[in-house]
């Protein structure tokens, strides 16, 4: 029998974290991974909110005990860029939100994974960053053997053959920390990129939104509220069939890389200021001659991934 996998996720939650959190705690009450911890950053909306709401979420989990760490509240060297023209004021429009029952643990996020890699058995825990990657660029800068315990490393960000989401070519979670994000690059740990190439295949369309709202169970109705107005801006500025379900995406590639298609590549974000802040420059053709660091997701089968995350939501209260 294979290992479960164990995961962390840094998130900035976000109307599509939220989807990858209860996609996990999902996947979690299934017994096919073992959820460790939220650590949090600033990046859709400001940390106060993140921080909150991913408290919020493993309350509507029933999953109180999840450790929850607050970390980073701007990026290492650049005013911090929000979102909530996307996900709302309080990052997670569509429904009411509550006063969370979850605590929130003393410790700050990037020690907390700093101490916990360091401690753990070599190659043993899966990262799944889907915000900037600024605590994680904390924790590698305050503990480099830390990367030690890392299994790999799943990151929702970057962007190559579609266009960028914040400027013409980058993503958002690059373009707000980028050299956070070259910090995580250049950590030697084993990296799986999930860019905008893939998390754009992988949006729910009408037909998919009906069958998240005919579930029974109150965590898919409520994931319906949020993505039903999560998806009005992409559609609108992108022409897309549906909200992208960008950071479900880093959730699945953990648990089922075989539904995806990846390029052994190198990458690199570009950390100056100006045209191409943030872009990620993907070596498609290995014309620089430099080391492959990443696998770069370019295809999803979004019917199985879809199925998946179905199964996921199904599992929770
Ligand atoms: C990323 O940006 C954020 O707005 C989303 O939550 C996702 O992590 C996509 O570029
Ligand atoms: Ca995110």
């Amino acid at each position: 029998m294979t290992d479960i996998p164990r995961l962390i996720i840094d998130t900035d939650p976000g109307q599509d974290d939220a989807a990858a959190i209860l996609m996990a705690l999902g996947w979690d009450a299934l017994g096919k991974i073992k959820l460790e911890a939220l650590t949090c950053v600033a990046g859709n909306v400001p940390l106060a909110y993140t921080a909150k709401n991913a408290r919020i979420i493993c309350d509507w989990a029933q999953r109180e005990n999840l450790p929850v760490y607050a970390g980073a509240d701007r990026p290492l060297l650049k005013p911090l860029i929000t979102a909530e023209e996307v996900h709302g004021k309080n990052g997670l429009d569509g429904v009411t939100l509550h006063e969370p029952r979850t605590p929130l643990q003393a410790q700050h996020a990037a020690l907390y994974l700093a101490e916990t890699l360091t401690a753990a058995a070599p190659h043993s825990i899966t990262l799944c960053p889907i915000g900037p990657l600024t605590n994680l660029a904390l924790a590698f800068s305050l503990a480099p053997h830390c990367v030690q315990g890392i299994k790999e490393i799943v990151i929702m960000g970057g962007t190559f053959f579609e266009p960028g989401n914040v400027t013409p070519n980058a993503d958002f979670n690059f373009f707000v920390d980028p050299i956070a994000a070259q910090i995580v690059l250049q950590s030697g740990a084993s990296i799986r990129i999930v860019p905008l190439d893939v998390t754009h295949q992988a949006c729910i369309t009408r037909e998919r939104m009906n069958r998240l709202r005919a579930l029974p169970n109150q965590n898919g109705t409520r994931l319906a509220d949020i993505l039903q107005s999560y998806e009005r801006f992409d559609i609108q500025k992108f022409g897309l069939d549906g909200g992208p379900l960008h950071d479900p995406c880093a959730i699945a590639y953990a648990l089922h890389p075989e539904w995806f298609t990846c390029k052994t590549v190198h990458v690199a974000v570009e950390t100056a200021t100006g045209l191409c802040e943030g872009a990620s420059a993907v070596d498609w053709h290995g014309t620089t001659g430099k080391t492959p660091n990443a696998e770069w997701a370019y295809r999803i089968d979004d019917e199985a991934f879809f199925d998946g995350f179905t199964e996921a939501v199904t599992a929770l209260p």
